[in-house]
């Protein structure tokens, strides 16, 4: 009995000729008089592979009820195919069915489905074209974002998911208790009595694993997170989820226009690497839900980005004559509009702003010298918008201490936040890559519910 593989190592041929075996779940099969046709996939490719069954096989009786979506392996001798759009395909000697499928009543069927459809049932679309498509290029770009940093001796570290702290101090946090909510605890002045909850004080999900990875950048120089992230913003956009990945890299002795270089390079490498490894993937995609898809992709790994700060972002967008829904005005962040009407429209490759007014940003960034802006940089891509927002940290205590009063936030909660000013502080800056925003653009997918697996939105947590 030949060694199960995986169809796309059979598709490249080595083996041609040879008895070899291939498991996977069918997703069409078609019966003439003197054979059936299979078309199996087992997710390591898009195509999938053609299995030929003779009608003289043990069981063909059970073959032609196999329906799609049954799982079955098949042994066979791995030939030429005459027929289009496959190189080889599998003569079958045996088909053993693991589990048939009910032909009708299974979800998915042959004809395309909606995108909507499918996320009703998420735990079938992955065995779908698209969403096979998809999955495979967020893989892939998980393993380059790795590579990247390893090969430049970066640290992987791992933040933790419950934490006491709101790193972007913007109060968006989703709260993790035991207590008994139908009855909670009172102290005796009739507050919470956090002290009977699990941890003894209020804990949450993590926004950003930055303000740790700060703790490890200045023990181990250059570390990055890479980790699931949580925010209970009432974001319904095709954009927004309240539980997404983040990448934070975080470097030492670094400053904001050194970061901004990297971040060029680090974004066109991911891009790169996926039309390396992906084409077949990308073509699929292309051809039904993005006719640009390739060329996109191509043009931002040989564009160069264009920096400017707020100011000038500000200044061309007011210049512009559009009419915005948002009003452009010097101190107001700028609106999705915006952003991409910069990226898009005027300079018409992807935009790093810097240096935003201080009252619209957190409180770790660090103050520039007009004492009304901070080393701030967001990253615009076209029909995204922001898909980097990073930045210097403050690293002097004097100046971190007076914006942490200045935005009325408990001192006393980043007590070992200020300390590390005290002890050994650098310039040090680091940014956040939105993991799935990455996978949106890189896969020219409309929504962001549709990179990744379950997503987590106001009023749905399915699955
Ligand atoms: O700009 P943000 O809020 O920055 C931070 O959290 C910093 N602590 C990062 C850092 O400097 N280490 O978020 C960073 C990125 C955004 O640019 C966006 O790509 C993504 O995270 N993001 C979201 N992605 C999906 N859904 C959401 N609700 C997101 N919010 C932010
Ligand atoms: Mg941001």
């Amino acid at each position: 009995m030949p060694k199960r593989l995986k169809i796309n190592t059979l598709l490249k041929g080595d083996l041609c000729g040879q008895e070899v075996c291939a498991r996977g779940w069918v997703r069409t099969k078609r019966d003439s008089k003197s054979v059936s046709f299979i078309n199996l996939n087992d997710g390591s490719n898009q195509m999938g592979i053609q299995i030929i069954v003779d009608t003289d096989i043990e069981n063909y009786e059970a073959i032609l009820h196999l329906n799609t979506g049954a799982a079955i392996e098949a042994v066979g001798k791995l030939v030429d195919s005459p027929g289009k759009g496959q190189k080889f395909e599998i003569h079958a000697d045996q088909i053993h069915i693991y589990g048939n499928a009910p032909g009708e009543s299974y979800p998915l069927q042959k004809k395309g489905h909606s995108l909507e459809y499918l996320r009703e049932i998420a735990y079938l679309r992955p065995r779908t074209n698209t969403l096979g498509c998809v999955f495979r290029i967020r893989n892939g770009l998980a393993h380059a974002i790795h590579q990247f940093f390893q090969d430049r001796g970066f640290i992987y570290v791992h933040a933790p998911v419950i934490t006491a702290s709101d790193a972007e101090g913007s109060g968006e946090m989703f709260q993790v208790t035991t207590l008994d909510l139908k009855n909670p605890p009172a102290t005796e002045k009739g507050a919470l009595d956090y002290s009977q909850d699990f941890f003894g004080k209020p804990v949450f999900l993590t926004v950003s694993g930055q303000l740790e990875a700060e703790i490890f950048a200045l023990a181990l120089s250059d570390v990055y997170t890479f980790g699931p992230t949580f925010r209970a913003e009432n974001s319904n956009t095709s954009r927004h989820l309240a539980e997404f990945w983040m990448i934070e890299p975080e470097i030492s002795f670094c400053d904001l226009d050194d970061m901004t270089v990297m971040t060029e390079e680090f974004l066109k490498y991911l891009l790169h690497y996926c039309l390396e490894h992906y084409r077949e993937d990308l073509e699929f995609l292309q051809k039904f839900y993005n006719k640009k898809l390739i060329a996109t992709l191509e043009g931002i790994v040989q564009s160069t980005f264009k920096k400017i700060t707020y100011s000038e972002a500000v200044d061309v967008l007011q210049k512009s004559g559009k009419s915005f829904e948002f009003p452009v005005q010097w101190g107001a962040d700028l609106q999705s509009e915006h952003e991409r009407f910069l990226t898009e429209q005027h300079f018409k490759c992807p935009v790093v702003v810097v240096d935003y007014p201080k009252d619209i940003k957190a409180f770790y960034m660090r103050q520039n010298d007009d004492g009304r802006t901070v080393a701030a940089m967001d990253v615009l891509f076209p029909k995204l918008g922001e898909i980097i927002g990073g930045s210097q940290r403050e690293e002097r205590y004097d100046s971190l201490l007076e914006r942490i009063h200045a935005m009325e936030m408990n001192e006393k909660e980043y007590w070992w936040y200020l300390n590390l000013r005290r002890f050994g502080t650098v310039p040090h800056s680091g940014f956040g890559l939105g993991f799935e925003r990455l996978v949106q653009f890189a896969t020219g997918m409309d929504n962001i519910r549709d990179v990744i697996p379950f997503p987590r939105v106001p009023k749905h947590a399915e699955f």
